[in-house]
């Protein structure tokens, strides 16, 4: 089996490799922290040998309740934020067929997703797509109290209820949250929910092969098994054992730092895949929340080529020079296409007749790696052999050590998110929340 790879040859007109390797001691001091356990934010370090702690009983457990929702339901809606939907998604919208939601014969539910914005008119036209179907809801919250998919869930159980009975909808609920503590906990408890538990010491944003992500990826019908199987590969080939010439995390972690430190501020993730759109949102949530504290931190971007060469393409190339690229390439596409002959050829694509669409995809590849380093847009090119589930697991726990460390060496607490409070904090002032009192009248002063 073949590995994602890292190549950091297109960064070293910018950053030197001395100036890279000079990082490495910081890095190993960064991997004992992670492996040991000693820095900051160690309660959230779960991920870390998650893949390899995945038990055959918790992948027989959650495949068990994917069948039987399979079984039930035509729409399986998720509900979540951050780190409760995204991982989800990018799986989802990677290895699904882009158009096999409007089959009438499709094999698996339509995944549909909510309580990821307080979006009412979303909301509404959910509620009138999901009327008459078969539908199920996986509430997934490890807080349990986050607003966006607590105020989604209220209104689509009233409706599952409303629909189904309450017995009829106990069978389409699963909540996915803390082992003992919070509200969505209570209500399942309560209410006699099938649940699955986020471990206390995985955050939002790390929990994708928990239960978060695998049981509605299962539903979908992608194979969790070998999602899980690429995440353990990862594991090992980035282990502390593995030096960071060889270690592409390690090496990813000290390439962005040192490229941060010459005045590369924002990092943009940039794939030729369209499907990989929601690996890049995936991303962003994972180094902009890990990273972005202490007013220090890349700021993440991502961007789907060709199709925003068309449109962020003028900035990338001639823009501020504050970025650098980190491209996910991938080798080969699932299936083949040739672009056909024309008699009149009035487009004048003749000379492409015959080519696959993917040469010719590599090619607008390969011309804007040459162009934006040209143009003194460094480039990290990481390479995936194809869209696979194996390989999708590698790259999840290649980013999320590369993470890890990467955080340390900056010099933050990668695994918490004080930030996210703020805007919380004022909103819940300004619809009066009961023990907001006090910051209702402050904030009411400044309108
Ligand atoms: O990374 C994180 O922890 C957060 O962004 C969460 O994913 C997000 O806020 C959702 O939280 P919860 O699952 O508690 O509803």
């Amino acid at each position: 089996m073949k590995n994602i790879s890292l190549n950091i040859d297109k960064v070293l007109g910018t950053v030197s490799k001395e100036q890279i390797y000079a990082l490495e001691t910081q890095i190993n001091e960064s991997n004992t922290l992670l492996e040991d356990g000693t820095g900051e934010g160690n309660d959230f370090l779960g991920w870390l040998h998650l893949p390899s702690s995945i038990t055959e009983e918790q992948l027989a457990d959650i495949e068990y309740t994917a069948n039987s929702l399979r079984a039930k339901c035509e729409v399986i809606v998720v509900i979540g934020i951050g780190g409760s939907y995204l991982g989800t998604k990018a799986v989802v919208e990677a290895l699904s067929n882009s158009f096999d939601w409007l089959q009438a014969d499709r094999k698996n539910p339509v995944i549909l997703y909510a309580g990821h914005n307080i979006g009412e008119d979303y909301l509404y036209e959910l509620t009138e797509y999901l009327k008459g179907k078969q539908f199920g809801l996986i509430n997934i919250s490890k807080s349990g109290t986050t607003t966006e998919p607590a105020i989604a869930f209220r209104l689509l159980k009233k409706q599952l209820e409303e629909s189904v009975g309450k017995e009829g909808a106990k069978q389409r609920i699963v909540a996915v949250t803390d082992a003992s503590k919070g509200a969505l906990r209570k209500l399942a408890d309560q209410e006699g929910y099938k649940t699955f538990i986020i471990p206390d010491n995985v955050g939002g944003r790390f929990s994708v092969l928990t239960p978060v992500g695998l049981l509605p990826i299962a539903i979908a019908g992608i194979n969790i098994r070998d999602l899980v199987a690429g995440a353990v590969s990862m594991e090992k080939t980035t282990g502390i054992d593995v030096p960071m010439s060889k270690n592409i995390s390690a090496l990813y972690a000290a390439t962005r730092n040192a490229l941060y430190q010459n005045g590369k501020k924002i990092e943009i993730l940039a794939n030729f895949h369209p499907k990989l759109h929601y690996i890049g949102e995936w991303w962003k949530q994972l180094f902009g929340e890990s990273e972005g504290k202490e007013h220090k931190g890349i700021f993440n971007a991502s961007v789907d080529f060709t199709t925003d060469l068309h449109s962020m393409g003028q900035w990338i190339q001639e823009g501020e020079r504050t970025i650098f690229e980190t491209v996910i390439s991938v080798e080969k596409p699932d299936h083949s296409l040739v672009i056909p002959t024309d008699e009149a050829n009035l487009d004048g694509l003749n000379f492409l007749a015959g080519k696959r669409v993917d040469e010719v995809n590599k090619m607008a590849e390969l011309g804007t790696q040459l162009a934006h380093v040209d143009g003194e847009v460094p480039n990290i090119k990481i390479s995936i052999p194809e869209v696979s589930a194996y390989y999708i697991g590698q790259l999840f726990y290649f980013f999320e050590r590369a993470c890890g460390l990467s955080g340390y060496v900056l010099g933050v607490n990668p695994f918490n998110q004080p930030g996210v409070e703020a805007y919380k904090k004022n909103m819940f002032a300004l619809l009066n929340k009961p023990g907001y009192e006090k910051e209702s009248q402050a904030i009411k002063s400044r309108l």
